[in-house]
């Protein structure tokens, strides 16, 4: 095992590639592997045979389990017949945006090919998901959990659950991912998903077993494109512990609402009285008409189905909703991945060194749908804007193309690229003047959730910000006519996708990146890119 005064000792004999190496990939780290055949195959998650997007004959694919600080290796064989990538949601890519996963920042793994990603889940802990990042790619599958647990050394906040499960709620299309892409290309909005389904299946299927009187730990993501939804347990109830890598205050709620692209973890006892079946139940939320998918909590050794009705749960109930994710806070006395308490990072004294006010729109360009941020509809260029940047390439993109305040004009179809300086510290302002709830997702980096509120923001509404105790997430609702505030301090290098959660409306432009940079060039705070890296566009004549 390499200490860090001797790796950096083998640095100066053997210069850079070591530098790399020694410091950055620390050696003592454990490294996880993993080779994925990425393929169609039939599903029938709706009864009803469809093309699917598989990986290593798995649909839902293979579960990544890792430990803080574990460096992870996925080679991806594409075998589809359209480039493709995955990204990782939510895990930070900390010094590492060549390996996000996203258009932005890297250039496609070409059909019948294979690419390796290599990233360490630093200084993270929480319940993620990883899914296809091109097109609609990801409404046919190829999503899967992205569990990163605690060292053995930091305590957890909570008690030490027997086992665990992974819940990923999904919407699902019975139409094929390429015509949904068609239908966009037109100009059509999406209509709502045919069906809710949980680990890939239909209602009832997915079954969960575990012995009475014990503890268990769910981990629920919505890796759906479209529907938020509320999650319950029949007969039972659920012990909040983590949202999106941050320990939450141990609240117990009969139901949650987890909106798209959301993670949140809960403990449950099996305490009750008759050792049968229960139904979960995951149901749409702001939907006519609300879809409803279900799964068993199965007692070991039950021989006795669950029983109707199911529990019930909030269907529109908008300000039940807001004032749910107000409860959802942080426990400043936690650790998470560092033994040093979450609350140590006084998010709330740190002075706000530029307010971002970004609206969202669904307009006609051209007479086609699009949607659009402070009217820029981002489209991603050829050559990905990482690389036009590393490589100083001219004319890719222009930085700060989204204004900082909403300009009420026409949209224009181009790169959105918003630019901040390596450690600012700002406010973003999501204000949706739609009758449809909002998500938003930020690689990169997590962020603090201000304040929600009904209505249009106004600098008055900062009083209301929670500047003690939010939970830091990297996606977060806004409700229809509503504005959401966010604080993030921007301490990772890189091009960051911002973007909608629903993934028509960031398929149709509603995404832009964050280009969060310093002119000082350092391997402490970015990697070169990696030796493997792909080119194209621009960069490949270069
Ligand atoms: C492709 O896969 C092979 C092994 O199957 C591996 O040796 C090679 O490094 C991979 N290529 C990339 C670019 O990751
Ligand atoms: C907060 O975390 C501490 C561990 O530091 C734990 O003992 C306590 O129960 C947690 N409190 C709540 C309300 O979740």
């Amino acid at each position: 095992m390499l200490k860090m005064g001797q790796a950096s000792f083998l640095c100066i004999c053997l210069g850079m590639v070591c530098l790399l190496s020694g410091i950055w990939v620390q050696a003592e780290d454990p490294y996880l592997y993993f080779t994925w055949e990425v393929t169609y195959g039939t599903v029938s998650p709706l009864n009803a045979p469809q093309r699917g997007i598989l990986i290593n004959n798995q649909f839902p694919g293979p579960t990544i389990d890792a430990v803080t600080n574990d460096n992870v290796l996925v080679n991806v064989i594409n075998k589809l017949d359209v480039p493709f990538l995955i990204t990782w949601n939510g895990i930070k890519q900390r010094r590492t945006p060549w390996q996000d996963g996203v258009l932005g920042t890297q250039c496609p793994i070409p059909p019948n090919s294979n690419w390796t990603y290599k990233f360490q889940v630093k200084d993270q802990i929480g319940t993620y998901n990883y899914f296809p990042s091109i097109g609609m790619q990801r409404v046919a599958g190829g999503y899967g959990a992205f569990n990163v647990n605690q060292r053995s050394v930091i305590s957890k906040p909570y008690p030490e659950p027997f086992e665990e499960f992974n819940v990923l709620v999904s919407d699902w299309y019975n139409t094929d991912f390429k015509i949904l892409e068609q239908r966009l290309d037109q100009g059509t909005p999406l209509p709502l998903p045919d069906g809710l389904l949980i680990n890939g299946l239909p209602s009832g299927q997915a079954v969960f077993t575990g012995e009475k009187d014990k503890l268990y730990k769910f981990r629920i993501s919505n890796v759906g494109v479209a529907v938020a939804i509320n999650f319950r347990i029949q007969g039972h109830t659920m012990t909040l512990i983590e949202v999106e890598g941050a320990h939450t205050l141990q609240e117990i709620y009969e139901s949650l609402d987890v909106h798209v692209g959301q993670s949140v973890t809960v403990l449950v006892r099996l305490h009750a009285p008759m050792a049968k079946d229960y139904f979960i139940v995951a149901s749409s939320r702001f939907t006519k008409p609300i879809l409803t998918t279900t799964g068993i909590l199965k007692y070991a050794g039950s021989t006795t189905p669950a029983a109707k009705p199911l529990p019930v749960g909030p269907t529109y109930h908008l300000h039940w909703s807001m004032k749910q994710a107000r409860t959802i806070r942080l426990n400043l006395t936690a650790n998470a991945a560092r033994p040093n308490p979450q609350g140590s990072f006084h998010y709330g004294t740190i002075n706000v060194m530029r307010t971002i006010f970004l609206t969202n729109t669904a307009e006609k360009v051209n007479g086609k749908l699009r949607y659009a941020i402070n009217s820029i509809s981002h489209v991603d260029p050829p050559t990905p804007l990482k690389l036009a940047d590393w490589y100083n390439i001219p004319g890719v993109f222009k930085l700060n193309s989204v204004p900082d305040m909403p300009t009420n004009t026409t949209p224009v179809l181009a790169p959105g690229v918003l630019a901040f300086e390596l450690h600012d510290f700002v406010e973003i302002i999501f204000q949706n003047s739609e009758y449809t709830v909002q998500s938003y997702h930020m690689d990169g980096s997590s962020f603090y959730i201000a304040g929600y509120g009904n209505g249009p923001w106004t600098p008055a509404m900062r009083r209301r910000y929670n500047l003690a105790d939010t939970v830091p997430r990297h996606t977060v609702q806004v409700y229809p006519v509503s504005w959401t505030a966010i604080l993030v301090s921007l301490d990772n290098k890189g091009m960051w996708n911002l973007r909608s959660a629903i993934w028509s409306r960031r398929y149709l432009g509603q995404q832009l990146y964050m280009r969060v940079w310093n002119d000082e060039k350092s391997l402490f705070t970015e990697a070169d890119p990696p030796p493997n890296i792909l080119l194209c566009g621009l960069v490949k004549k270069a």
